[in-house]
């Protein structure tokens, strides 16, 4: 039975996958800034959580810091697409710096609900997890207002104020399902509990869980091309686990994939998190190639066709210089 596994090898390829409209605007910023402004070019954190993507910058002349105050005074530093809070712009300004701020318009988005939120006197609980770079500058928008909520079970030790001032909001980039099951269980308590104007969790998440949940039940094993950091990439290794997928395994390079992963294997799912260049995925679909897997389906759930303006400091700048 397993060699009948194994005679039918193949890989079902998930689309949509790998880069975001808010990343690909991210690794743009930079790489133009490099060329505009020529090296080095400060970054603050991480410009998107991949570690490929930061090596490539690396080796191009970006420096990446952890704060402000690592960037000489005066120099180009640019925020990554997770959002920063208002006192790091304040901080920038303060140190001179000139501050490109390439955070995502949709994790924007939700800086802008927490903001009106917290001034019409809302208790504002934002789902997500503690620590995570986005999480830090969303709640930098209304630190007396806001309340994190990391999991289910977390929300059923919240307490309010004012049980018919509250709503939620989130991260952009969590487990659709669990954040629902959240949702409900701070819905238990809290009936009046509000919804965000619109969805917090962006499209690329959605899209990239839903082809996930599509192929999972086909497949002996998933690999997601992905970091340790990136949020979105660990929730769909959760995801393909949760839907049917009897294994998931999440991957930075193909040479990290265990021979032993692929024993007995028919059918490998392949996908990436929302920060992953796509060559990544190509080197994982050869080396599964070497191992015999030639056949190769792509499985699409969604078209994507969003793109986003660079920076408008950085558009002008580039205006200027044309
Ligand atoms: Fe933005 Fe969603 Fe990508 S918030 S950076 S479009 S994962």
């Amino acid at each position: 039975d397993a060699d009948q596994r194994t005679d039918r090898k193949r890989v079902l390829l998930a689309k949509p996958r790998g880069y975001c409209a808010g990343v690909d605007r991210a690794v743009q910023t930079v790489e133009e800034a490099l060329k505009l402004y020529g090296p080095p070019i400060y970054v603050r954190k991480q410009i998107v959580h991949n570690k490929h993507v930061v090596r490539t910058l690396e080796a191009q002349g970006a420096i990446f810091v952890e704060e402000n105050d690592e960037v000489p005074e005066g120099a180009i530093v640019i925020f990554s697409a997770h959002g920063v809070a208002p006192e790091v712009h304040e901080q920038a300004r303060e140190r001179k710096l000139r501050a490109i701020d390439a955070t995502c318009p949709l994790v924007t988005k939700v800086h802008h609900e927490a903001r009106r939120f917290a001034k019409e006197g809302y208790e504002i609980l934002l789902i997500g997890h503690a620590g995570h770079e986005e999480v830090v500058g969303t709640a930098g928008e209304a630190p007396d207002n806001i309340q994190l909520v990391e999991s289910p079970e977390h929300a059923d030790q919240i307490t309010v104020a004012d049980p018919e001032k509250v709503v939620w909001l989130s991260q952009t980039t969590l487990s659709v399902d669990e954040t629902m099951q959240t949702v409900e269980r701070l819905r238990t308590r809290l009936p009046l509990l509000q919804a965000p104007p619109s969805d917090d969790i962006c499209y690329a998440t959605q899209n990239r869980q839903q082809v996930v949940k599509e192929i999972a039940p086909d497949c002996d094993l998933v690999l997601v091309v992905g970091s340790r950091n990136s949020s979105n990439s660990v929730r769909l290794v959760e995801v393909a686990l949760e839907t049917g997928a009897r294994a998931a395994y999440l991957i930075d390079y193909a040479d990290e994939i265990d021979p032993a992963w692929l024993v007995g294997v028919g059918t490998v799912g392949l996908t990436s998190g929302a920060s992953v260049p796509d060559e990544l995925v190509m080197q994982v679909l050869d080396h599964l190639a070497e191992q015999g897997f030639h056949d190769v389906a792509e499985v699409s759930t969604a078209d994507e066709t969003l793109t986003f303006a660079l920076p408008q400091q950085l558009k002008k700048d580039l205006r200027e210089a044309a």
